[in-house]
């Protein structure tokens, strides 16, 4: 850590392993309802579990990305925070605006739209705190020292997620309207400027953990952008197929959204090709391991399981099954928990002081819970293929199909038993590494960076 205000970020750190481990926990509600254990049903049915489920996820990543923010911009734009009481206040409000959603779906009060169920009133407040963010991190960035490529995309990727929240908000009497611009958020978050997030938050960790010169990283961050908006934006069609909009979207959303994986290729060539061509070893491998692991998987559940069902032939079959679940879980692991858990892995020990790393409790943690994510997603996957058949090629009713399924998510149970142990293990870390010290700050005037400097200290972790 080289700039005081930095240290903000461990307040959003510390939030995203609170609602992680709800999420888990109404994950695991969702479950054993699957498997006839509903005893909560009364208190909390499944469609306000599954509501609270996907939204702690989106706001935990959120939080994630708020924190990467408060991090990374400081030290690419070679000063403090610009308004560090007003970052406080802001997680503040942050908090408080996402319990008060998560409690309101408990109580009936959400909109319905997947994904975007927090009502009106708190859109409006999201808004206000957002905004609030982006000029903090903005005037810091602008202020600064110096303007990177690295903090230019990740800094424009915050801003059009900002900008892509608005299209959500519009009210329409017409569900076809409605559904065309709910992806507008949905889709080009995840598959558009979310990317950016992604590629300017590896392109930082890749810039620190390989000793490779800026330029270098930098280069390849082009052609993420390039790859990214080439193929998502009109990839959103793949979300038109069955909405009731025309018939051309068949044809540019199967083509367009069949190239996406391209960007989460592009993604992953570049941290290997980056981390192959390193320097000098990075004492906290555990870190390498998030980073490069979010690149490899993001591929894998958001590239290859997204290609496997976004051809029309196919997703006629398949949409909105369990095979729909499947890649949304691994996609949003692979690309964005696991980004999050990186950034966290990285600036935790630079925060702290406390070299906890390359220790089997860390190694353990990043295993158990990505085979834990992989086994869930086989789970789902069998589940889903089954479905399909049962449900769409034999024409079985819908809620007996379920049920035939319902063996299927006892494995995925055991699955989430596995990812549930490895978080934990991770949060114990977290927790270990203590709160933030300046006494871990590096002189401004340094001229190596402390991490290769403290190549010494790996042992002692
Ligand atoms: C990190 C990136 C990604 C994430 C987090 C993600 C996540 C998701 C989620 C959560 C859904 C369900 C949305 C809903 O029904 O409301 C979904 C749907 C879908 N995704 Fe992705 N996705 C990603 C990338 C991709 C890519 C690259 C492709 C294609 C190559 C793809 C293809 C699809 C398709 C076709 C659907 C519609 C499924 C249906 O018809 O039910 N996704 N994705
Ligand atoms: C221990 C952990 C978990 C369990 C038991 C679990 C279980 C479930 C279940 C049962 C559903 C509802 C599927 C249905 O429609 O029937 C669901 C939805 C979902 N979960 Fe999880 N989950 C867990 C962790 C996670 C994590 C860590 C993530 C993301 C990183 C995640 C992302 C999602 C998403 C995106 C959906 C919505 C999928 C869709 O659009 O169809 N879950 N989860
Ligand atoms: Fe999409």
């Amino acid at each position: 850590m080289r700039y005081k205000t930095q240290r903000i970020a461990y307040l959003f750190f510390a939030t995203v392993m609170l609602l992680l481990v709800l999420q888990v926990v109404y994950g695991f509600i969702m479950g054993f309802a699957r498997i006839g254990y509903d005893v909560l049903h009364d208190y909390i049915p499944f469609n306000a579990a599954r509501a609270t489920h996907t939204n702690l996820l989106v706001v935990w990543l959120l939080t994630g990305f708020m924190g990467a923010a408060y991090y990374i911009i400081p030290e690419e734009s070679q000063r403090e925070i610009e308004w560090p009481r007003i970052a406080i206040l802001q997680w503040a409000s942050w908090v408080i605006v996402g319990v008060v959603a998560i409690i309101g779906f408990h109580f009936n009060w959400w909109e319905g739209r997947k994904f975007l169920e927090i009502p009106r009133p708190l859109d409006y407040l999201v808004v206000v705190n957002v905004l609030v963010f982006l000029a903090n991190v903005g005037i810091t960035l602008w202020k600064g020292k110096r303007i990177t490529t690295t903090s230019m995309v990740f800094f424009f990727g915050l801003f059009c997620a900002a900008l892509l929240y608005l299209p959500g908000m519009i009210y329409f009497e017409n569900q076809t309207l409605d559904s065309y611009f709910r992806w507008w958020v949905v889709h080009l978050w995840v598959e558009g400027v979310w990317e950016l997030i992604m590629g300017g938050i590896l392109s930082y960790l890749l810039i620190k953990l390989t000793g490779i010169d800026r330029e270098i990283v930098e280069k390849w961050l082009y052609v993420v952008v390039g790859l990214t908006f080439l193929s998502g934006i009109l990839g959103t069609g793949h979300h038109y197929y069955w909405i009731g909009t025309p018939g051309y979207w068949l044809m540019i959303g199967g083509l367009f959204s069949a190239l996406e994986p391209l960007a989460f290729l592009g993604m992953a060539m570049w941290a290997l090709q980056m981390y192959r061509k390193k320097g000098r070893e990075h004492p906290n491998k555990i870190a390498i391991y998030w980073t490069l692991g979010c690149a490899l998987m993001s591929f894998v559940g958001a590239g290859l399981l997204g290609f496997a069902h976004t051809w029309p032939a196919v997703n006629k079959w398949t949409h909105g099954t369990l095979i729909t679940a499947m890649h949304g879980h691994l996609a949003f692991w692979g690309a964005y928990g696991m980004l999050v858990l990186a950034i966290i892995a990285y600036s935790l020990p630079q925060m702290t002081g406390r070299k906890i790393w390359n220790n089997n409790t860390g190694y353990a943690a990043f295993w158990c819970s990505n085979i834990g994510m992989v086994s869930m997603t086989c789970a789902l996957a069998v589940a889903g293929i089954a479905q399909v058949y049962l449900e769409r090629k034999l024409g079985m009713d819908f809620l007996a199909v379920q049920k035939e399924v319902a063996v299927h998510f006892i494995g995925m149970l055991l699955g989430a038993a596995l990812f549930t142990f490895g978080i934990a293990l991770y949060i114990y870390q977290f927790i270990r590494h203590g709160l933030p010290n300046l006494e871990a700050m590096i002189p401004e005037d340094a001229s190596n960076d402390y991490e290769f400097e403290a190549r010494g200290a790996a042992t002692h972790g």
